[in-house]
């Protein structure tokens, strides 16, 4: 006797609603695939209505090529689409969709009513879809274009409405969704009710200006055009400094206009950045990369958030540079905060930033002859560099009769354009630093004998460590000698330095290198950024005018003068412009 099969054929009823399950997680996700269809019909005009965070409404409505009364039908089935025909088409693809899926699967788990009329007429039709059911055919009026209204998402599939959550994180999903439309599609307009309520109602406008009118006019006017030519075309805008938030959120990659996540590329952009990115900091960006649509394949992820290079590391290296060329040839340096009248200020803002806003002490003169001055700028090769593009030329920088020291902290010096304030303590750390890199490829360092060698016991994790980094070390003119089981002698330190503490400096930077090593995997960088940390002068110190002029000759001598290593500002721009502006003399 053969046994029963175990095996049966679902009902397509089943199958549509596992299959929405794919497409459709939530309302965001609705909006995505009605507005790509709406892109994909050529709409300039698009709405969106929302309503109980697209749980009870989400209507996409735009001005479109429209659809027939049979494509009307077709629609709405499985595997339906005017997007591709054949297989080679699929290399080839130029819209956002293509499955056939996305609608089918929609009206499986929701009430769905639909009406459009044919480009070019003036009545088309309308249906009503409830749980995949066709329920109802019409003839109506209206202009061309297409609405598409889904309802009670998840009616019929409870387990998956119990899992949307409250309305106001549904209705945040859309907008996060509908942003990446936004930005991605300057040239349409787009309209956002919710709740019966205009929120959003954007004109078709350069990307520049929809990106303001998106996420704002503050990240609007701290943006970095990026552009490539050639085989591969990058555009886009990256963030300056004034962008850099502490959580991801906003970064927009698209392909052929096709939004897409892709983790190896967001990590091109931040290693472009390098250090001008502080640790744990995230840039704005919005990158468009255009290519013939066969270097990707689109279909490889379920609801098309993801995308397959053919030649990954060549996207990946020529995204890096476009965006390096752009940061080191713009100012990324930050200006001070534009001048608001104390009247309208907030209470909330904080302490820091008022007294930025309060700025304007009288500057004092500082002539206590205690630091050293730092090397001077012959013991600092140029030749190898390549400096960056500038916004102060050094030789405008600042002349040298006006220089001030505030607060043992800060130099002010004027400039053609206004004033700028240095930190003198990160100003000195990015000197240091460059100078460590320098000095890892020369053969004599220059040392200065300790009196009295220090004698160092040190744990056997941190003598391992230490081993790595004595070449390196002794590279910029330290001089350590093994003294025993995981005990050494430090005989010499760099010369032309102030070692705050002879005792602990290894151990410092020991400490530092190891905070380092996880940010980092470059041995060199990490060695250089720990000795520059705990080196440079400090704020508190008091420097001759002398030593002022040198650290701001070196500064301006090194690769980047506006950022220290670990990504902080050195350097603060008051234009002339926004001085007057204080004083209303506009
Ligand atoms: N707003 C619209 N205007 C005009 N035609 C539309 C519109 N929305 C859908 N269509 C038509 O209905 C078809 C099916 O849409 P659906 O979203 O289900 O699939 P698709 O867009 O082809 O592929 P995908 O599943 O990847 O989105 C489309 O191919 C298109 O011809
Ligand atoms: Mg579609």
């Amino acid at each position: 006797m053969t046994n029963p099969s175990k095996i049966k054929i679902l009902p397509e009823d089943l199958t549509n609603k596992i299959a929405a399950g794919e497409v459709v997680d939530r309302p965001a996700s609705v909006a995505k695939e009605l507005v790509e269809n709406s892109i994909d019909a050529g709409a300039s005009e698009i709405t969106i209505i929302i309503k109980d965070g697209g749980k009870a409404l989400l209507q996409v409505v735009d001005n479109g090529t429209g659809m027939s009364q049979s494509d009307l039908l077709l629609a709405f089935q499985r595997h339906t689409t005017s997007k591709i025909f054949t297989y080679d088409d699929l290399t080839q693809i130029k819209t956002l969709g293509f499955r056939g899926e996305a609608l089918a699967s929609i009206a499986s788990v929701s009430h769905v009513e639909a009406k459009s009329v044919f480009q070019g007429e003036s009545s088309g039709h309308s249906i009503r879809i409830e749980g995949g059911i066709m329920n109802g055919l019409e003839a109506c009026g209206g202009n061309p274009g297409t609405s598409v209204a889904v309802k009670n998402l998840f009616y019929n599939t409870p387990a998956r409405r119990k899992f949307l959550r409250a309305t106001s994180t549904e209705y945040r999903q859309i907008l996060t969704v509908l942003n990446r439309f936004f930005i991605g599609h300057p040239e349409s307009a787009f309209t956002l009710i919710n709740e019966g309520e205009i929120i959003m109602e954007l004109k078709p406008d350069s990307l520049e200006n929809r990106i303001g009118a998106t996420l704002g006019s503050r990240l609007q006017k701290n943006l970095i055009a990026i552009q490539n030519e050639g085989y591969i075309k990058i555009s886009g805008f990256v963030g300056n400094q004034d962008t850099m938030r502490s959580s991801r959120g906003d970064q927009y990659l698209y392909f052929n206009r096709r939004y897409f996540s892709n983790k190896s590329l967001n990590y091109a952009v931040l290693s472009a950045y390098g250090e001008i990115l502080p640790r744990g900091y995230y840039p704005f960006y919005m990158i468009f990369i255009e290519m013939p649509p066969e270097q990707a394949d689109v279909n490889v992820h379920p609801t098309k958030m993801e995308i397959k290079f053919a030649n990954d590391a060549f996207v990946f290296s020529s995204v890096r540079s476009t965006v390096k060329r752009a940061l080191t040839s713009t100012a990324v340096i930050p200006e001070l905060q534009p001048y608001r009248d104390p009247d309208t200020l907030p209470a909330s803002v904080p302490a820091a930033q008022q007294s930025q806003l309060e700025f304007g002490h009288a500057p004092q003169t500082a002539s206590v002859p205690k630091w050293p001055d730092p090397p001077s700028a012959e013991e600092m090769p140029l030749s190898s560099r390549q400096p960056a593009v500038r916004i102060y030329q050094k030789r405008e920088v600042y002349e040298r009769t006006n220089v001030w020291q505030v607060h043992s902290k800060y130099i002010i010096s004027q400039i053609k354009s206004g004033l700028i304030i240095i930190d003198q303590h990160v100003a000195h750390e990015r000197i240091l630093y460059e100078q460590a890199l320098e000095n890892f490829e020369k053969r004599k360092p220059a040392s200065q004998q300790l009196l009295f060698p220090q004698v160092l016991e040190l744990s056997a994790e941190d003598y391992s460590l230490l081993l790595d980094i004595i070449p390196f070390l002794e590279r910029i003119g330290f001089v350590i000698k093994a003294f025993g089981k995981n005990t050494i002698a430090v005989e010499g330190v760099p010369s032309g330095i102030k070692i705050h503490n002879d005792e602990k400096i290894l151990l410092d930077i020991l400490d530092e290198y190891k905070r380092e090593k996880k940010q980092t995997v470059d041995l060199r960088d990490s060695v250089a950024k720990s000795f520059a940390c705990h080196t440079a002068i400090r704020a508190g110190e008091p420097l001759t005018l002398e030593a002022m002029n040198a650290l701001i000759d070196q500064l301006f001598s090194t690769r980047e003068p506006y950022f220290c290593p670990h990504g902080r500002p050195v350097i603060v721009n008051l234009s002339l412009e926004e001085l007057d502006r204080r004083f209303r003399r506009h």
